[in-house]
Protein backbone atom coordinates (compact mmCIF):
# COMPACT_ATOMS: atom_id res chain seq x y z
CA UNK A 1 0.00 0.00 0.00
CA UNK A 2 1.22 3.30 -0.98
CA UNK A 3 0.85 6.60 1.12
CA UNK A 4 1.40 9.95 -0.74
CA UNK A 5 2.71 12.50 1.46
CA UNK A 6 1.84 15.98 0.13
CA UNK A 7 3.76 18.90 1.31
CA UNK A 8 2.78 22.67 -0.37
CA UNK A 9 4.34 25.76 -0.92
CA UNK A 10 7.14 26.80 0.87
CA UNK A 11 8.01 23.47 2.40
CA UNK A 12 11.01 23.24 0.50
CA UNK A 13 12.64 25.75 2.73
CA UNK A 14 12.40 24.05 5.82
CA UNK A 15 15.10 24.32 7.70
CA UNK A 16 16.05 27.79 6.80
CA UNK A 17 12.78 28.85 6.90
CA UNK A 18 11.52 30.65 9.89
CA UNK A 19 13.57 27.95 12.08
CA UNK A 20 12.21 29.27 15.10
CA UNK A 21 8.48 28.18 14.21
CA UNK A 22 9.17 25.61 12.03
CA UNK A 23 12.29 24.03 13.72
CA UNK A 24 15.77 23.33 11.66
CA UNK A 25 14.89 19.81 10.29
CA UNK A 26 14.93 20.04 6.09
CA UNK A 27 11.92 18.22 4.18
CA UNK A 28 14.51 15.37 3.34
CA UNK A 29 14.84 14.63 7.18
CA UNK A 30 11.13 14.77 7.14
CA UNK A 31 11.17 12.24 4.36
CA UNK A 32 13.32 9.63 5.65
CA UNK A 33 11.27 9.89 9.27
CA UNK A 34 8.19 9.32 6.84
CA UNK A 35 10.11 6.35 4.81
CA UNK A 36 11.38 4.50 8.03
CA UNK A 37 8.29 4.74 9.59
CA UNK A 38 5.99 3.49 6.90
CA UNK A 39 8.71 0.61 6.34
CA UNK A 40 8.21 -0.56 9.88
CA UNK A 41 4.11 -0.42 9.05
CA UNK A 42 4.76 -2.24 5.81
CA UNK A 43 3.84 0.92 3.68
CA UNK A 44 5.21 2.35 1.31
CA UNK A 45 5.69 6.07 0.98
CA UNK A 46 5.43 8.50 -2.02
CA UNK A 47 6.83 12.08 -1.11
CA UNK A 48 6.36 15.24 -2.74
CA UNK A 49 6.50 19.06 -2.48
CA UNK A 50 5.29 22.12 -5.00
CA UNK A 51 4.74 25.44 -4.55
CA UNK A 52 2.36 25.28 -7.66
CA UNK A 53 -1.35 24.71 -6.14
CA UNK A 54 -2.66 22.81 -9.71
CA UNK A 55 0.13 20.66 -9.15
CA UNK A 56 -1.79 19.61 -5.65
CA UNK A 57 -4.41 19.21 -6.87
CA UNK A 58 -3.32 17.22 -9.50
CA UNK A 59 -1.87 14.59 -7.41
CA UNK A 60 -4.95 14.23 -5.00
CA UNK A 61 -6.54 13.71 -8.20
CA UNK A 62 -3.55 10.60 -9.05
CA UNK A 63 -4.01 9.74 -4.96
CA UNK A 64 -7.56 8.12 -5.98
CA UNK A 65 -5.79 5.75 -7.85
CA UNK A 66 -2.68 5.36 -6.82
CA UNK A 67 -2.51 5.58 -3.12
CA UNK A 68 -4.34 4.15 -0.35
CA UNK A 69 -4.22 7.32 1.75
CA UNK A 70 -2.94 10.81 2.15
CA UNK A 71 -0.97 12.83 4.39
CA UNK A 72 -1.24 16.28 3.17
CA UNK A 73 0.58 19.47 4.89
CA UNK A 74 -1.38 22.48 2.59
CA UNK A 75 1.16 25.04 4.20
CA UNK A 76 -0.73 28.49 3.18
CA UNK A 77 -3.35 26.95 0.68
CA UNK A 78 -5.42 25.55 3.91
CA UNK A 79 -6.31 28.70 4.85
CA UNK A 80 -7.89 29.56 1.75
CA UNK A 81 -7.91 27.40 -1.29
CA UNK A 82 -11.23 26.02 -2.27
CA UNK A 83 -9.52 24.00 -4.86
CA UNK A 84 -7.65 21.95 -2.67
CA UNK A 85 -10.58 21.45 -0.72
CA UNK A 86 -12.98 20.08 -3.39
CA UNK A 87 -10.20 18.10 -4.49
CA UNK A 88 -9.99 16.50 -1.64
CA UNK A 89 -13.48 15.68 -0.95
CA UNK A 90 -13.02 14.25 -4.45
CA UNK A 91 -10.45 12.13 -2.73
CA UNK A 92 -12.36 8.75 -1.81
CA UNK A 93 -8.87 7.51 -0.24
CA UNK A 94 -8.43 9.10 3.58
CA UNK A 95 -6.57 12.46 3.69
CA UNK A 96 -5.10 13.60 7.32
CA UNK A 97 -3.99 17.32 7.24
CA UNK A 98 -0.50 18.36 9.35
CA UNK A 99 0.85 21.39 10.30
CA UNK A 100 4.17 21.80 11.78
CA UNK A 101 3.44 24.81 13.80
CA UNK A 102 -0.09 24.91 16.16
CA UNK A 103 -1.95 26.64 13.28
CA UNK A 104 -4.47 27.87 16.35
CA UNK A 105 -1.87 29.44 18.43
CA UNK A 106 -0.64 32.13 15.70
CA UNK A 107 -1.86 35.01 13.70
CA UNK A 108 -5.89 34.50 13.18
CA UNK A 109 -5.87 34.12 9.98
CA UNK A 110 -4.15 30.69 10.23
CA UNK A 111 -6.98 29.49 13.00
CA UNK A 112 -8.89 29.18 10.17
CA UNK A 113 -8.07 26.04 7.79
CA UNK A 114 -10.41 25.34 4.77
CA UNK A 115 -10.06 22.16 3.92
CA UNK A 116 -10.44 20.39 7.94
CA UNK A 117 -13.80 20.10 7.22
CA UNK A 118 -13.51 17.39 4.14
CA UNK A 119 -9.81 15.45 6.01
CA UNK A 120 -10.33 12.61 8.58
CA UNK A 121 -8.61 14.35 11.07
CA UNK A 122 -6.46 17.07 11.67
CA UNK A 123 -2.99 17.33 13.63
CA UNK A 124 -1.15 20.64 14.37
CA UNK A 125 1.59 21.85 16.45
CA UNK A 126 2.97 18.46 17.07
CA UNK A 127 6.42 19.81 14.67
CA UNK A 128 7.71 17.20 12.27
CA UNK A 129 6.15 13.69 14.41
CA UNK A 130 3.00 15.26 13.31
CA UNK A 131 3.82 13.48 10.03
CA UNK A 132 4.77 10.24 11.28
CA UNK A 133 1.30 10.77 13.93
CA UNK A 134 -0.20 11.06 10.88
CA UNK A 135 1.03 7.31 9.11
CA UNK A 136 0.65 5.96 12.23
CA UNK A 137 -3.08 6.50 12.00
CA UNK A 138 -3.31 5.92 8.22
CA UNK A 139 -2.25 2.81 8.88
CA UNK A 140 -4.42 2.00 11.75
CA UNK A 141 -7.58 3.02 9.89
CA UNK A 142 -6.99 0.80 6.40
CA UNK A 143 -6.23 -1.97 9.02
CA UNK A 144 -9.61 -1.23 10.13
CA UNK A 145 -11.20 -0.68 6.99
CA UNK A 146 -9.70 -3.70 5.51
CA UNK A 147 -10.80 -6.12 8.31
CA UNK A 148 -14.58 -4.28 8.17
C1 LIG B 1 2.11 25.31 8.01
C2 LIG B 1 1.28 26.43 8.65
C3 LIG B 1 0.78 27.40 7.60
O1 LIG B 1 0.03 28.45 8.22
C4 LIG B 1 1.93 28.02 6.85
O2 LIG B 1 1.45 28.86 5.81
C5 LIG B 1 2.89 27.03 6.35
C6 LIG B 1 3.23 25.87 7.15
C7 LIG B 1 2.74 24.39 9.08
O3 LIG B 1 3.21 23.32 8.70
O4 LIG B 1 2.82 24.76 10.25
O5 LIG B 1 3.49 27.21 5.27
O6 LIG B 1 1.26 24.50 7.21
Amino acid sequence: MTIFVLNGPNLNLLGQREPDIYGLATLEDVQTICEGRAAELGLEIEFRQSNDEGQLVDWLQEARTAASGVVLNPAALGHYSLALRDAIAACDVPVIEVHISNIHAREEFRAKSVISAVVVGVISGLGIWGYVGAIEALARILRDRSEA
